[in-house]
């Protein structure tokens, strides 16, 4: 029953609320519509209406587990055939999800974390390398690219012992690494698929065809990093290894090879580029408000002492850099919505009934300026709303850039450690200035990551 939910007024036969609605731009058009239309509010597209819901009572009662799960549609149901059942993209009911997330939970224990900090070390230093040359020459550093090719090697070295080389590249020649370009290619065209209507899917057989192209590409490189481990053979107990050699510990069930790639392919993909938007978008608003910088690096230098190589310890200490984080993924959350089905029949708000399996997507860029849970000044950046008092008068879940419940996200403290081990790498080795004039313009590929943002460095 849809008739209580407010939708765009202008709403064209057969076609429905396409005024004004952009495919390269989903999320930026649904949160205008959002605040025009309040906290529940429905789009149609080509027949396919969806409901969407960002107000903090209603997005509670969602991540109620009685009453709601994870569904796997839209943008995370067009990944399915690259990510299969892998587990951001497995059916709730599908066996292969309870078997891999018990197998591969250990490796994001906090022991795993400690074993992987020294070669998260190691790419921050390669990344410090770089940065150093373009600040000898004087020329400003494109931070998406830079965080993309710090995340890739990140997740690829720890998870699964295989270097792309993303340093080596010299990307004005070269562009960007074929698995980044390709991976770009699959996430931008299973956006497109939620906008354009099936019957209109002739006008997409060109991408089809690059599409296929890039999940074979995908698959390709998938295959090389199983070989060189199994060509290898021992591992560090890494991710790869855990898919390979670890068997459920009631079960006695193993991974099959197909699954496997599955998996390889949801952590080098899940695994780095939302992280890489998340610390674009820090560095964004660090260079934009020297007040909150200043604070940060007096933390860093206060916490690390003179050690330039912090322990594992001292990262998660730095709380105020954790805020920083924090609140640019309250701004910006680069996984920016997710979806939620009934697992009953039930009514949503004491007024939206809903059957079971019927669901709706959360719109978390909204949620997360919700004036009932943030006050009257949500646009305004400020990382003391996570203090811990500020954070103890809100409401619960109104804050879940990583999902919610038991499909959220298994790499939240993995994220967060890299993340956090980065920001203050840098902020004590440089000074951060925005390019005069840059306003901050995002860019969606499911994931949101800042357009065109460049940063002048000076060393300290
Ligand atoms: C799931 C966000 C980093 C692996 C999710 C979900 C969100 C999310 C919102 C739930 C999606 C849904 O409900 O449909 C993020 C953000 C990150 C991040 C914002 C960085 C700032 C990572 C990292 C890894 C990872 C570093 C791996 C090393 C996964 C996996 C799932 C997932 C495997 C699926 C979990 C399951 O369903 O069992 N993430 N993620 N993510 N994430 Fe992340």
């Amino acid at each position: 029953r849809l008739d209580r939910i407010p939708h765009p007024s202008r709403r064209v036969p057969l076609i429905g609320d396409v005024v004004g609605a952009n495919v390269r731009t989903p999320i930026q058009d649904s949160m205008r519509i959002a605040a025009e239309l309040g906290p529940i509010f429905r789009r149609k597209g080509f027949g396919k209406e969806i409901v969407f819901v960002w107000g903090a009572g209603l997005a509670a009662e969602l991540a109620d587990e009685s009453r709601f799960a994870k569904h796997v549609g839209l943008g995370v149901a067009n990944l399915r055939p690259l990510a299969g059942d892998g587990l951001f993209t497995a059916y709730n009911h599908e066996p292969n999800w309870q078997l891999a997330h018990d197998v591969l939970a250990p490796g994001f224990s906090r022991d795993a974390m400690a074993g992987y900090h020294p070669l998260m070390l190691d790419v921050a230093g390669q990344l410090m390398s770089a940065w150093d040359a373009s600040e000898a020459a004087g020329r400003s550093v494109d931070v998406p690219v830079d965080m993309t090719k710090l995340t890739l090697e990140t997740i690829a070295r720890t998870g699964f012992g295989y270097d792309f080389g993303s340093f080596e590249r010299d990307f004005d020649q070269e562009g960007p690494h074929p698995f980044i370009s390709a991976m770009v290619g699959a996430l931008s065209f299973a956006q497109r698929r939620n906008v354009v209507p099936p019957l209109l899917s002739v006008l997409l057989r060109g991408a089809e065809r690059r599409n296929a192209a890039d999940r074979a590409y995908l698959n390709r490189t998938v295959d090389e990093v199983i070989a060189a481990r199994r060509a290898a053979g021992d591992g560090p107990g890494d991710l790869l290894d855990r898919m390979l050699e670890v068997a459920h510990p009631e079960t006695g069930e193993r991974l099959t090879p197909e699954n496997i790639r599955r998996q390889v392919i949801t952590f080098l993909v899940a695994g780095h580029e939302t992280t890489s938007g998340a610390l674009s978008f820090a560095l964004h608003y660090l260079a934009q408000h020297p007040d909150v910088l200043a604070k940060a690096r007096d933390e860093v230098d206060r916490v690390w002492g003179d050690v330039d190589v912090p322990a594992y310890e001292q990262v998660a200490k730095l709380r105020y850099l954790r805020r920083v984080l924090d609140e640019s993924l309250r701004l910006w959350p680069t996984a920016p919505a997710f979806a939620r089905e009934a697992v009953t029949d039930t009514t949503l708000g004491g007024v939206h009934p809903m059957r079971r399996g019927a669901w709706a997507l959360v719109l978390t860029t909204m949620l997360h300026r919700d004036p009932a849970a943030w006050g009257e000044n949500p646009e305004v950046f400020d990382p003391e709303r996570f203090a811990p008092q500020a954070v103890r008068a809100r409401p619960g879940h109104v804050f879940k850039p990583f999902g919610t419940g038991a499909r959220a996200c298994i790499g939240r403290q993995f994220a967060l450690h890299e993340a956090t081990l980065v920001l203050g790498l840098l902020l004590r080795r440089y000074d951060l200035a925005p390019e005069p004039g840059y306003r901050l313009r995002i860019a969606e590929r499911l994931t949101l990551m800042p357009q065109d943002l460049r940063l002048h460095l000076t060393r300290r």
